[in-house]
């Protein structure tokens, strides 16, 4: 009860105090805005207790008149300022003005005399148009200007002729055509300078020389297609660069290569479609390199990132076409520490690739369709201490029996040792329409254990072999065709083989030129039985289309009203003899050939045979071997000869023709099928790129126990 009153003194001398403060305030205060001492941080770090007025957001149309003296900070963000009328009466210590947002159209209205402690002035989303010569002369301490998001489409050549001490300088999102060196001469200590997202023609050799301190540079959305060779010449401190949203179809190594100092480089968002042999080599101070969201890249290639001694991380994340990361594409980065591959389209990641990353602490290749076999075994084997990022989301999309299971649960015992290339789908489209006289690159990759080799055919049936030029033709050792100046000779289907010991992975391109490509003059299909049998029927046909599809379709049947199921098997293109088995005696077959075409419509031959009696048999039997054997020795062919020879190791030809087909070929490597074109083993489906992993399963399963074990192997004996 006593202290009663003394608690109300004290209340009421602090309502008195504050009440006179806020008068006192008011006297000076514009109205509507918010005086008080804030918290600023000027652009080089140092924290003040800044008198700032706060006049944000108040629809104001006209500068303030008049401002409390000691102002330091003055805020007028988002209102609707055309002119400054008063700036003579500018308090002396203003340091930070934000006049963002406004409706300013020149800054000659803005009026700045003298004022040699504002460091920050904020302009940016007005109207303005032009910067005259030395329209900022009088802020002599001026450190960050920014006149981002306005409407400049002129900057005389002296615009910032008296801001020797400016370091930061924003111009990014206005309306410039080119950048003139002229400008930068007045501000050597620029450190930062953003002037992206300009409708820039192009980047012109020595265009930021006078910036010897700039340390950061962002070049985004210009839609740059190309740098010239010293375009960045004289940035000798540049430590970060960033291309964001550019249009580069390469790598702009040369130039980079003039950044001796560069640390962090930013390409992300570019349509570059190979990182290639030296693109990114001998860059000594680089620490982070970022190849995101590149919605062309296809592949990593080998000595792509090469003697990046400082070189601590690599982001290449979210390429929805990146499939291939070549498993020497990583070399001599000593310090590497985190490798980002995730959200890519990459099948698997070679062992070597991380081998050869001797400090290597974190990877993150989650968010990709893994094929949980050989290539990505190593995965599983615990032979690594590396930790692997967002494990929950790596998940198998191959083969069939692990799809949708995560890659890190599977034993790696349960993983082939060996397996079947792969080619991307998405390397390259099924078909391409050119212009006459146009370039192509198709970039054909795939990956596989042992490591595929990978070649061309031509629509003649050329074939054409990595590191080799021909014509119009030159095929990069890591299978990248390049076709130069298309004609409509150039047209037709071609076709990628990657080829292992195990088999083979193709895919084809038709290639249009201004619209046309051959035409099938074809017609023909012919059907012939080379033998019959009591329960066999030997079949071979010819056709006369130029081009193919890897598929062949044959079917069978009996001509009886209750005639058995029509059962079926699918040939590789280049096969044209066929075995026919397990069939009745003295039983009407009918036989049909069908061959897709590259017109999507299909060719289709029938004939109809009869099996021979039991008592015949004998006697066929011998005839047929002779035939065999000379047809092997005689024939031209080879495929002929090996479909024979095929035919006589093959015990049983069972419908499943794929397997047998996988099987065989392993066995028939003495006969060094690589060489013979068409490839042997090709899909079975095209445009059902899974069932290639049916296959790869079915393959390794047939592998003899001791040739799986040592996958280098290739002498086979049976
Ligand atoms: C401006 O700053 C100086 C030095 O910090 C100080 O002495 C002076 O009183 C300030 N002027 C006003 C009007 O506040
Ligand atoms: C901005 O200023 C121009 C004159 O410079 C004027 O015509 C226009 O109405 C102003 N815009 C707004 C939103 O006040
Ligand atoms: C870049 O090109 C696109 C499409 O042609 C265009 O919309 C955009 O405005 C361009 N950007 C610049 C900064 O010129
Ligand atoms: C690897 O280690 C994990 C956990 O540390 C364990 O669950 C897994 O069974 C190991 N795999 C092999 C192949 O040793
Ligand atoms: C084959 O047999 C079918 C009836 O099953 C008949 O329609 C067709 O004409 C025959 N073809 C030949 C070439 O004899
Ligand atoms: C076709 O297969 C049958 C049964 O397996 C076999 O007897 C016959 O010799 C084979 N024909 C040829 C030409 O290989």
């Amino acid at each position: 009860m006593k202290d009663m009153p003394l608690k109300i003194h004290f209340l009421l001398g602090l309502v008195t105090t504050a009440l006179l403060q806020a008068v006192e305030k008011k006297l000076n205060c514009p109205e509507s805005c918010t005086c008080e001492v804030r918290p600023w941080f000027t652009p080089r770090s140092v924290y003040m207790e800044a008198p700032t007025v706060d006049c944000n957001d108040l629809g104001l149309l006209h500068f303030p008149t008049r401002l409390p003296a000691d102002t330091q900070v003055l805020l007028l963000q988002t209102n609707n300022i055309a002119k400054i009328e008063y700036s003579v009466d500018f308090p002396v210590n203003l340091t930070g003005l934000d006049l963002s947002q406004n409706n300013l159209s020149s800054v000659t209205n803005i009026n700045l005399r003298k004022l040699p402690r504002l460091l920050s002035v904020y302009l940016e989303e007005n109207k303005l148009t032009e910067l005259p010569e030395e329209c900022l002369s009088g802020l002599r301490n001026l450190q960050e200007l920014y006149i981002n998001h306005n409407l400049l489409s002129t900057i005389a050549p002296g615009a910032f002729i008296g801001l020797d001490n400016l370091l930061r300088l924003h111009l990014n999102s206005n309306s410039l055509q080119m950048i003139n060196s002229k400008w930068f001469e007045a501000i050597p200590n620029l450190e930062i300078l953003m002037i992206g997202e300009n409708p820039i023609i192009r980047i012109e050799d020595m265009n930021f020389k006078p910036l010897i301190n700039l340390r950061s540079l962002v070049l985004a959305g210009i839609n740059l297609t190309e740098i010239p060779d010293n375009a960045l010449a004289g940035l000798d401190n540049l430590e970060s660069i960033s291309f964001y949203d550019n249009r580069f179809l390469k790598v702009p190594h040369v130039a980079l290569q003039k950044v001796t100092n560069l640390k962090f480089l930013d390409l992300n968002k570019n349509p570059i479609n190979r990182i290639q042999r030296g693109d990114f080599s001998n860059m000594l101070h680089l620490k982070e390199l970022g190849i995101n969201n590149m919605p062309e890249l296809i592949s990593i290639d080998s000595l792509a990132v090469d003697n990046l001694p400082d070189l601590r991380k690599i982001e290449a994340t979210n390429n929805p076409r990146l499939s291939y990361v070549h498993p020497n594409a990583f070399y001599k980065l000593p310090k590497l520490e985190s490798l980002m591959l995730n959200s890519n389209a990459l099948s698997a990641l070679y062992r070597s690739t991380i081998e050869s990353l001797p400090n290597l602490k974190e990877i993150s290749i989650h968010s990709n369709p893994i094929r949980c076999d050989c290539v990505i075994r190593w995965i599983n084997m615990n032979k690594t201490n590396i930790r692997f990022m967002e494990p929950e989301s790596l998940f198998c999309v191959d083969p069939p029996e692990f799809q949708g299971q995560n890659v890190r649960q599977i034993h790696f015992r349960e993983m082939m040792e060996i397996c079947l290339p792969l080619i991307a789908p998405e390397s390259f489209p099924s078909t391409l329409d050119l212009k006459a006289g146009s370039h192509v690159s198709l970039h054909c990759r795939a990956t596989a254990e042992p490591e595929p080799e990978i070649y061309w055919i031509t629509p003649s049936g050329q074939k054409l072999l990595p590191n080799t030029a021909c014509d119009k033709y030159y095929i990069h050792s890591e299978g990248t065709l390049d076709i130069s100046d298309v004609t409509q000779k150039e047209s037709g289907l071609y076709t990628c083989i990657a080829t292992n010991l195990v088999g083979a992975d193709l895919k084809s391109v038709m290639i249009k030129v201004d619209g046309s490509f051959p035409q099938d003059n074809s017609g023909s299909l012919s059907i012939k039985i080379k033998d019959v049998k009591s329960n066999s029927v030997l079949v071979s046909w010819k056709a006369k289309a130029k081009i193919l599809k890897s598929s062949i379709r044959w079917t069978a049947f009996l001509k009886t009203e209750n005639s058995q199921a029509a059962q079926s098997a699918r040939i590789p293109s280049d096969i044209k003899v066929y075995n026919i088995t397990h069939l009745n005696p003295s039983t009407e077959y009918r036989i049909c050939i069908d061959i897709p075409t590259t017109y999507q419509q299909n060719k289709k031959e029938c004939i109809n045979v009869t099996t021979k009696g039991l008592d015949l048999e004998v006697k066929d039997y011998e005839k047929s071997n002779t035939t065999g054997f000379l047809l092997c020795l005689g024939s031209l062919l080879g495929v002929i000869c090996m479909v024979y020879l095929y035919s006589c190791i093959s015990q049983e030809m069972n419908y499943d023709v794929g397997r047998s087909y996988l099987r065989n070929y392993l066995k028939k490597q003495p006969f060094s099928f690589n060489e013979l074109y068409p490839p042997l083993i090709s899909l079975w489906d095209t445009g059902k790129e899974k069932s290639t992993a049916l296959e790869v399963k079915a393959t390794v399963i047939g592998v003899p126990r001791s040739m799986s074990s040592n996958t280098n192997t290739t002498k086979l004996n049976f």
